[in-house]
């Protein structure tokens, strides 16, 4: 069997087609003439897995997409403390390219690190060396997070460059009240720079997987963020991701999210999955339409609002959970929480193991929660297996699955049989 993941995403793009609305950028020319029908999806499981659709090899500029990584990577450098002396965390409410300074302590700063006089600021503080720039050093860590060398795109940082006359404005307010702490004009190209850092769907998922798995790269093991780091970054983009849209976003997808103009958008659901949208026309906020749309289907279809979920504790099922009880005759013994992240990862299991000939039974006494998308994806699951031609029976004392009974293969004779197994 294959696990329905592909499929879906497949629709789901299919589906929002016919989505109209939004412009594309046009106050960075070389925006304006994208081909506005553009249109990719990719998926990241917790353990690094990469499903995507559509134009999932186009290469776009990741705009301010890069602001939730060029944060993390300053507080990994500088620490928490000395990041916050610089950059609140508060949401402006404004428009993402407003100065939006914070006057409420002593200390005057950017509101966030998501708004551009924020984000310039964060720029600002990347370390460099003799050999490399701030925009060569970002660029560095962020092939590092895709696993390939990513480029810039030259002809967008040049376009961007020539007309950055509202950024320039913000560096030069900034260096006035001495938060930039050197020549502005510099601190600005370089930043624009970092935003023509081409990616495609695929990286970003790549990318936003050391945030899903608590700052472990899931391919390489390698520990990149501290768990500090990524709660911060994640709590940014919680409340400031998505700029003055922010709180329709919350309430609407629920996910941790960042989105940049040439149509990107980032979610992050940390211990589960992590999304990436692109579709480059823009609604008045700045945010891609038609990714709002995909990211939002995403969420309800697989229940991902962060309000709604429960990170998973547990593997759904262990090695030593699947035993073969008799010849030819393999059980499943589930535990835990069914949701997305646990039934994907039930299903990749179920596609990647040889089940030969077995009659297989799933033991479902041990699900202690599961919810809609979790029912569905099993349920889906099971139909592919008897596809297959294999023999399913269920020990489900709670009713978990209750239309499956009249679907399946399920004799009280097998039930008696395995009465002893469910306990
Ligand atoms: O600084 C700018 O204006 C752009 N390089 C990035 C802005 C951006 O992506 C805003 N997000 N929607």
């Amino acid at each position: 069997m294959n696990t329905p993941v592909p499929e879906y995403l497949a629709d789901l793009l299919q589906n929002c087609k016919a989505a109209h609305g939004g412009e594309l950028a046009d106050y960075i020319p070389e925006l304006a003439s994208a081909d506005p029908n553009k249109l990719a999806v990719a998926l990241t499981t917790l353990d690094g897995l990469v499903y995507s659709a559509g134009d999932d090899d186009y290469e776009f500029s990741i705009q301010s997409i890069s602001k939730a990584f060029a944060y993390a990577y300053v507080i990994e450098k500088l620490g928490l403390k000395a990041v916050l002396e610089k950059v609140g965390v508060e949401p402006s409410g404004e428009a993402f390219n407003e100065i939006s300074l914070d006057q409420t302590d002593d200390k005057v700063k950017p509101k966030n690190p998501m708004i551009n006089s924020g984000a310039i600021t964060i720029h600002s503080l990347i370390p460099t060396t003799d050999s490399t720039d701030r925009a060569e050093t970002i660029l560095r860590f962020f092939s590092k997070l895709a696993g390939r060398d990513l480029s810039f795109d030259m002809a967008i940082y040049q376009s961007e460059k020539d007309t950055a006359f509202r950024n320039l404005s913000i560096g030069y307010s900034l260096r006035n009240l001495n938060i930039l702490e050197s020549d502005p004009i510099e601190i600005v190209e370089s930043y624009v720079k970092q935003c023509s850092i081409k990616v495609t769907v695929k990286d970003l998922v790549n990318m936003i997987g050391v945030l899903v798995n608590g700052g472990i790269l899931p391919k390489t093991g390698e520990r990149i963020f501290s768990h500090l780091t990524v709660r911060q970054v994640l709590t940014v983009m919680t409340t400031c991701g998505m700029y003055n849209a922010a709180g329709d976003w919350l309430a609407a997808v629920g996910i941790p999210a960042k989105s940049g103009v040439s149509g990107g958008i980032i979610g992050v659901l940390p211990g589960q999955v992590g999304l990436a949208v692109f579709a480059p026309k823009l609604d008045r906020y700045g945010n891609s339409v038609r990714g709002i749309d995909i990211m939002q289907q995403m969420s309800s279809d697989m229940g991902l609002h962060l309000l709604e979920g429960i990170p998973s504790s547990r593997a759904i099922v262990n090695d030593e959970d699947i035993t073969e009880v008799k010849q030819d005759v393999k059980v499943y013994k589930l535990q835990g929480v069914l949701q997305f992240s646990e039934a994907e990862r039930l299903l990749r299991k179920l596609q990647d193991e040889d089940h030969g000939d077995n009659t297989i039974i799933f033991d479902l006494s041990h699900i202690s929660l599961v919810n809609e998308v979790g029912r569905r994806m099993l349920l889906d699951g099971i139909d592919r297996l008897r596809a297959d031609g294999h023999d399913i029976a269920l020990v489900d004392p709670e009713h978990i699955l209750p239309d499956a009974k009249t679907k399946l293969n399920f004799t009280p004779k097998i039930y008696e049989d395995l009465a002893d197994i469910s306990k």
